[in-house]
């Protein structure tokens, strides 16, 4: 199915269900465990609870990706760098490369530093392809008219100078409290894919990656897990409902995470856990665009 596919659930129950056999890429901007209000997710675990899932998810995203980039907060360098070293020290022909997104602008701190960056991690499989070529930009050489500059433009380096997307920001969507910003995952994605390449998103959050993938002709499969900005993204990019789960998938109850069990059309109910019966709409749901 080439089709932008939006599915509503957590992405580690929903990649069972999303039919897809492979993701040239995966972007991954997780919550950052700061205390963020989100729409259906607690941004404040234990820290034992948060690294046990960091190690979930990257080790989730390298078997279904060729290419997977991790943005996460400097706070957890520490915890994701202990992650992926052991990760790639045990996984023969995946290799890591850690960049920086720089910020211009960034919050003010009297007393210290202020953070000026988000790092990120690139896990790539050593036969996955990367296209250069895709994402040279202007160099110093041409600026000044120097004739020994390549006509070509430059490959940038590995430290993204993109801001972070305030308020005021035209590619804003208010719904949600943070938001990448969309060039930064253009160039991500354009180095790492070709035109028609599937490109995982598990962190929906305000659409960006389907929105970027829209625009450079790459498909998107992209997981939300709160039903309210799954919604919103659908809405905002015109998709359209689908049911997409059978009788033998299961998803995971919210409140207790055993196996949910579909009664019949519209009911799920959680039978080996807290006996919740809710309707599926509110489990989950998909949202397609040719
Ligand atoms: C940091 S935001 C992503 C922002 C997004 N990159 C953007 O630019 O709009 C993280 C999002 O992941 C969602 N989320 C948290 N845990 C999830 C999970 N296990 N599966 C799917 N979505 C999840 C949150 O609801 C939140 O919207």
């Amino acid at each position: 199915m080439n089709k932008h596919k939006l599915i509503c659930t957590d992405w580690l129950d929903g990649i069972q269900v999303a039919g897809d056999d492979y993701y040239a890429v995966a972007f991954a901007d997780p919550p950052d465990n700061i205390g963020v209000k989100y729409d259906g997710y607690d941004d404040n675990l234990p820290a034992k609870e948060y690294f046990s899932l960091l190690s979930k998810w990257v080790r989730k995203l390298v078997e279904v990706a060729g290419i997977t980039w991790f943005s996460y907060n400097a706070k957890w360098a520490a915890e994701v760098g202990t992650i992926v070293n052991f990760l790639v020290h045990s996984t023969p022909g995946l290799e890591k490369r850690h960049m920086v997104q720089t910020y211009t602008f960034y919050q003010h701190n009297q007393h210290d530093l202020g953070n000026g960056h988000r790092p990120i991690w690139r896990l790539r499989w050593r036969d996955a392809p990367l296209y250069p070529n895709q994402i040279r930009v202007e160099s110093e050489r041409q600026k000044s008219g120097d004739k020994r500059a390549d006509p070509r433009g430059k490959v940038p380096s590995d430290c993204f100078d993109f801001p972070r997307v305030t308020g005021n920001s035209r590619q804003r969507r208010s719904w949600s409290p943070t938001q990448l910003h969309e060039g930064l995952i253009e160039r991500c994605v354009k180095l790492s894919t070709k035109e028609g390449d599937r490109v995982l998103d598990p962190f929906g959050g305000t659409g960006s990656i389907l929105r970027v993938c829209r625009r450079i002709n790459r498909v998107s499969t992209t997981f939300e897990i709160s039903p309210a900005y799954s919604k919103l993204i659908a809405n905002d990019n015109a998709m359209a409902a689908v049911d997409i789960i059978s009788p033998s998938t299961f998803l995971r109850c919210r409140t207790c995470r055993a196996k949910m069990v579909k009664l019949h059309e519209s009911y799920v109910s959680c039978v080996e856990g807290c006996n919740k019966v809710i309707p599926l709409q509110d489990q989950t749901s998909c949202y397609v665009l040719d």
